[in-house]
């Protein structure tokens, strides 16, 4: 696959900029795109610093259909995107759901009809296990049925899976919808990791923000759920593993090894923790203790939900390479390199 041309969007995020380095590692050239509403463009210093490479970047809010065609006029040779672009916080979703829908799909609507319009070959989808909403039983694989989304977010990747699923139908765009569990960790290298604009709510970046004094304490969302010890259970998967899923996929494409216009793939460790589980992980790595109270369970979460990826394993030949405590070691080590900035 050597030098194509791939367009990222969302790439100063936090798993758009660590699938930049896979891409560039595996010798595409890369174009990138954000509007940095919640990330900033100190990731590509951090690519940079990592690859040596200077990636293009244009900050456009991709709402804008006329600001988002020029960079297809500027790259007329764009053979595949990865669309990350998304405003992902669950309860804020739930607060501002028209700010949700208008958001990522008008976003979604217009990066699709470009790639489709300027013939690109693969379209990598960033959608989210979310899809699944509150499952019967864990493991999901791709043909459990999607019961309705427990929040505005949650739809808007329902939705955008759908668009996706009407609108890819010619013999030149095929695309990959790759549901993601719970992303997390940072990279190995120790320059870059999760540093989101707004307060992170996900789990691990407030369990590592609380240890590091920027929060007092934190707080674990309901230990009343039917689970081992009565928190939510997750799948918790290294950004690193998550960002070689989405090489792959573009692999799977190129090689013509993709037989429909559209497929979709879980990518999760396989392995449900729960809450109390993965704040242990991270005792252990950092030989802290951790300050949390237990308070009442947050709005919009499911019970418990892990990924079946044989498919993913057996398709794109993904298996991943880190576990959760690699997860907690690398997310430590770079929330304690950002306090030292
Ligand atoms: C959800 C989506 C996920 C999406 C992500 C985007 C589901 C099942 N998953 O992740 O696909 O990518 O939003 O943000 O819908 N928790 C605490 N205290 C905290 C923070 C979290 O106890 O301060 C708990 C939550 O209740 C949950 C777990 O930690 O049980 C993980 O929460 P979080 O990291 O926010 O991710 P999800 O909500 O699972």
């Amino acid at each position: 696959m050597q030098g194509k041309k791939i367009l990222v969007t969302g790439g100063t995020g936090y798993i758009g900029s660590h699938t930049i380095i896979e891409l560039i590692t595996q010798g595409y050239s890369v174009v990138c795109v954000d509007n940095c509403i919640n990330s900033d463009k100190s990731s590509l210093m951090s690519i940079h610093q990592i690859t040596g490479v200077s990636v293009p970047f244009f900050q456009v809010d991709l709402c804008d259909s006329y600001e988002t065609k020029k960079i297809f006029t500027a790259h007329p040779d764009i053979s595949g995107v990865i669309h990350f672009a998304a405003l992902k916080a669950v309860g804020e979703s739930v607060e501002k759901p028209i700010l949700y829908f208008r958001n990522n799909l008008d976003a979604l609507i217009n990066v699709l009809d470009l790639s489709i319009q300027n013939g690109v070959k693969a379209f990598i989808f960033s959608s989210s296990c979310t899809v699944y909403g509150e499952v019967l039983k864990s493991p999901v694989d791709e043909n459990t049925p999607l019961q309705a989304a427990e929040s505005p977010y949650g739809r808007t990747k329902q939705i955008g899976e759908q668009i996706i699923e009407d609108s890819v139908k010619n013999e030149m765009t095929q695309s990959i919808l790759l549901r993601y569990f719970n992303p997390a960790g940072a990279h190995p290298s120790g320059l870059l990791g999760e540093s989101p604009i707004n307060q992170p709510q996900n789990l691990v970046p407030v369990i590592t923000e609380t240890a590091i004094g920027k929060r007092d304490t934190m707080t674990v969302f309901g230990n009343d759920y039917e689970t081992k010890d009565g928190s939510c259970i997750r799948d918790y998967i290294h950004v690193c593993d998550l960002a070689r899923a989405h090489i792959l996929a573009l692999s799977y494409i190129f090689n013509g090894r993709q037989k429909v216009p559209v497929e979709i793939f879980n990518v999760g460790i396989g392995n449900g923790l729960t809450v109390l589980e993965v704040i242990k992980a991270f005792e252990k790595e950092s030989g802290l203790r951790l300050k949390y109270k237990v308070g009442p369970r947050r709005p919009g979460d499911v019970v418990a939900i892990y990924s079946d990826h044989a498919k993913a394993s057996k398709e794109l030949g993904w298996y991943p390479q880190y576990n959760v405590n690699d997860i907690m070691r690398t997310a430590w080590a770079w929330e304690q390199k950002r306090q030292q900035r």
